[in-house]
């Protein structure tokens, strides 16, 4: 299949993959740290926000609050923290007509990424990365970090985790896809595939902290150090006592102090 190795998706690629133009070393640890914005409406989103404004890189808006809140909740977000990027986290899986279209509406909302199920294939995923053009990145998530090996065999799925994740790796590389979304644990298998791709990690526990419904989690700190561009933290700065704390402890690790 042909792949989209034409110079707009190569450079906004780069772009993506450029290291920030911030000198301090905490600054680009800062954008490596996205917060996933779980919340039930727009007041408790606008609330966060602007408790963690200058403390994070981007903020993942997701199903919760964007079902609850429409479209208009990534305007109010921007606007509560104008220097944090938005991350559409709205996880489509659907046919390419369909996946075109929700891009289509969702390509001129100001995100950074959109995430799109990779389980689809290499045609659907290029189908997503053409109708997004070069406003917005496309992030192909391969498999869910709260899915374990007896979850993908219920789903007929024989092949290790660590297989499946490095074959839809394959796919997003060659879709032309800005990145994937994989747990810590697979980063070696897709940096060999798709070394040029963002990695963005979800399931990231510090020491200590609950995994909940995460199966597949590792520390901020060994995220990055095993290759992860951007990790993706929730419960653990939401629901700490104090969540800008909890950022810059994330932070201050990531930055290896
Ligand atoms: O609270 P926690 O840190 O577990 O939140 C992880 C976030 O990352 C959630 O918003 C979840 O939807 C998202 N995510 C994930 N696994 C993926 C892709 C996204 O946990 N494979």
């Amino acid at each position: 299949m042909a792949t989209l190795g034409d110079s707009r998706v190569a450079g906004f690629r780069r772009r993506l993959l450029e290291p920030p133009a911030m000198s301090m070393v905490d600054s680009s640890a800062r954008s490596r740290l996205i917060v996933a914005l779980d919340l039930p409406d727009a007041m408790a989103a606008v609330a966060a926000a602007g408790q963690l404004a200058g403390r994070v890189g981007m903020f993942k808006i997701g199903l919760e609050l964007f079902v609850a809140e429409g479209p208009s909740v990534v305007t109010r977000v921007r606007q509560a923290a104008p220097d944090v990027e938005i991350f559409l986290d709205l996880k489509l899986h659907d046919i390419p007509n369909t996946m075109r279209g929700a891009i289509r509406s969702a390509r001129n909302l100001g995100a950074k990424f959109l995430t799109v199920h990779a389980g689809s294939g290499t045609a659907h995923l290029q189908a997503c990365v053409e109708e997004a053009g070069d406003r917005l990145g496309i992030l192909a998530v391969t498999v869910l970090t709260s899915q374990d090996d007896v979850a993908c065999r219920q789903t007929g799925h024989t092949r290790p985790i660590e297989e499946l994740v490095e074959m839809r790796a394959v796919c997003a590389r060659d879709a032309g896809c800005a990145g994937v979304v994989c747990s810590g644990r697979e980063l070696a298998r897709v940096r060999a595939v798709a070394p040029k791709l963002c990695r963005v990690v979800p399931g990231i526990r510090p020491a200590g902290v609950d995994d909940g419904d995460q199966m597949r989690v590792m520390t901020p700190a060994r995220a990055v150090a095993d290759g992860a561009s951007h990790i993706v933290v929730g419960r653990p700065i939401l629901q700490a006592g104090d969540p800008a704390a909890a950022a810059d402890r994330i932070v201050a690790e990531l930055a290896g102090g």
